[in-house]
């Protein structure tokens, strides 16, 4: 019984391991790693894997999936089915839904829900009453209801009163603040990054100092109560600084990248294309490479993707009417081995770590690593295939990609969730060498 991944490359960044190995999934666990050539007599199914790479499933701590309310965008199967495809088997689900998840009976509605998810589902509990940054949630009971961190994302809560209350509660279950920093008194009708090109197009922009004048404000009130802080899609290198500099002293602070802040900058707002209006908005070169060397000096922990699905017919309007948001599960680990290890010459295990074991880390999850006797989320990527990016072939509902058209090197191949193919590509099944496929 069971199922025989073939003489892959496994790579695990949480425990080093990268070497050639047979990979037997049984019961939904990973039972073993066998030596190359293994044959496991009465496996289910067995695929010779040579060439392909095995690697945790990806975790993606900061993903919009709808439901409830919204779910002409997006849902949770079909934000779970796009995860799948992008080889993500664990996503962390925003609170900004309708109605928010601000009360348990709506994290208790979205975990039941997730059952019948191809991946794993976590949710977030809203900071404040409705996202309204005037009460606090009943944070005890979100807990209770098991939330894994506690966000207003897409709003940054104003009053520093009122965070500062949010932190020592939050400190006291355990669970992290996910911050959006953005002092709206700032970016006010800002469109794009405030700079030369907003000045050309003729759009109002959104200054820097929007988002480091809010993230040293929480910086401030997270050291002082000594309460966990995450900072969600850091965007430019002031707010690099300001982490690098809270890190040094002790605050316990930890950061997210986007696969959009990694590699794009505020001229391809130039045609006017909706898909690249974004919060925080997309910055210069000269923050592109700042990000690059947060990630590789661990300033900035993890990736993350803001995966914000809108529906087709919301972003083809008017720049200045679209809502701000772009997608990114399905080309999550593309768009990551392209950039860092394709393009900047990262190995293997330094840009797996920055979506498998380093996420797991921040939230405390029990993913993002390999190892015999743990459950068997896998994903198989052909490190070297190139692709297009067509959105029309997504399984997310949203087709707002900003990377639609690029050609990517390394291509997810396979997705297996607690032993279970959530994904297969044609080009997997066709390297089965046996067997049914469970
Ligand atoms: O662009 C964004 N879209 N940024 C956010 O913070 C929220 C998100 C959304 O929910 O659409």
């Amino acid at each position: 019984m069971g199922l025989l991944l073939r003489d892959a490359r496994v790579v695990d960044p949480a425990s080093g391991r990268d070497t050639v190995a047979c990979v037997l999934v049984q019961d939904g666990v990973l039972r073993a790693l066998l030596p190359p050539g293994s044959e496991v007599p009465g496996v289910e199914a067995s695929f010779d894997l040579r060439g392909l790479v095995v690697a945790p499933g990806l975790v993606d701590l900061h993903v919009h999936l709808r439901q409830p309310g919204q779910t002409h965008k997006e849902d949770i199967n079909s934000g779970a089915r796009a995860a799948a495809r992008g080889g993500v088997t664990t996503v962390v689900c925003m609170a900004n839904t309708n109605p928010p998840v601000d009360d348990p009976t709506v994290v208790a509605a979205i975990r039941e829900w997730s059952r019948q998810a191809s991946v794993r589902v976590h949710p977030v509990g809203a900071v404040t009453k409705g996202l309204e940054g005037r009460k606090l949630s009943p944070i005890a009971s979100l807990a209770a209801a098991g939330v894994v961190a506690l966000s207003d994302d897409g709003r940054w809560v104003q009053d520093a009163g009122l965070l500062r209350c949010a932190l020592v509660a939050a400190k006291s279950f355990d669970l992290p603040i996910l911050q959006h920093c953005e002092d709206v008194n700032l970016s006010a009708g800002g469109m794009m990054h405030e700079g030369e090109v907003s000045a050309r197009l003729g759009l109002r922009g959104i200054p820097r100092s929007a988002e480091e004048a809010a993230l040293a404000r929480d910086l401030v009130l997270a050291e002082e109560v000594g309460a966990h802080l995450h900072v969600q899609h850091v965007s430019t290198s002031g707010a690099v600084r300001l982490i690098r500099q809270a890190k040094e002293r002790g605050v316990a602070v930890t950061a997210e990248v986007t696969p959009h802040h990694l590699t794009l900058t505020d001229e391809a707002v130039e045609g006017f294309d909706t898909n690249f209006k974004v919060r925080p908005p997309l910055r210069t070169a000269e923050d592109v490479e700042a990000l690059l060397e947060a990630l590789r000096d661990g300033t900035v922990d993890c990736v993350a993707t803001d995966h914000a699905p809108h529906a087709p017919w919301e972003k083809m309007v008017e720049f200045d009417r679209a809502p701000f948001g772009v997608v990114g599960l399905e080309t999550l680990l593309g768009v990551v081995l392209t950039r860092l290890v394709h393009q900047q010459g990262w190995s293997l295990q330094e840009a797996l770590r920055t979506v498998t074991c380093e996420p797991a880390r921040v939230l405390g999850l029990p993913a993002g690593r390999l190892a015999e006797g743990g459950v068997a989320d896998l994903v198989v990527f052909d490190p070297d295939a190139e692709w297009t990016v067509r959105p029309e072939e997504f399984a997310s509902k949203a087709r707002n990609t900003p990377f639609a058209g690029w050609h990517l090197r390394g291509k997810v191949l396979g997705t297996l969730v607690g032993g279970r193919w959530a994904y297969a590509d044609e080009a997997l099944l066709r390297r089965q060498l046996a067997g049914a496929v469970p």
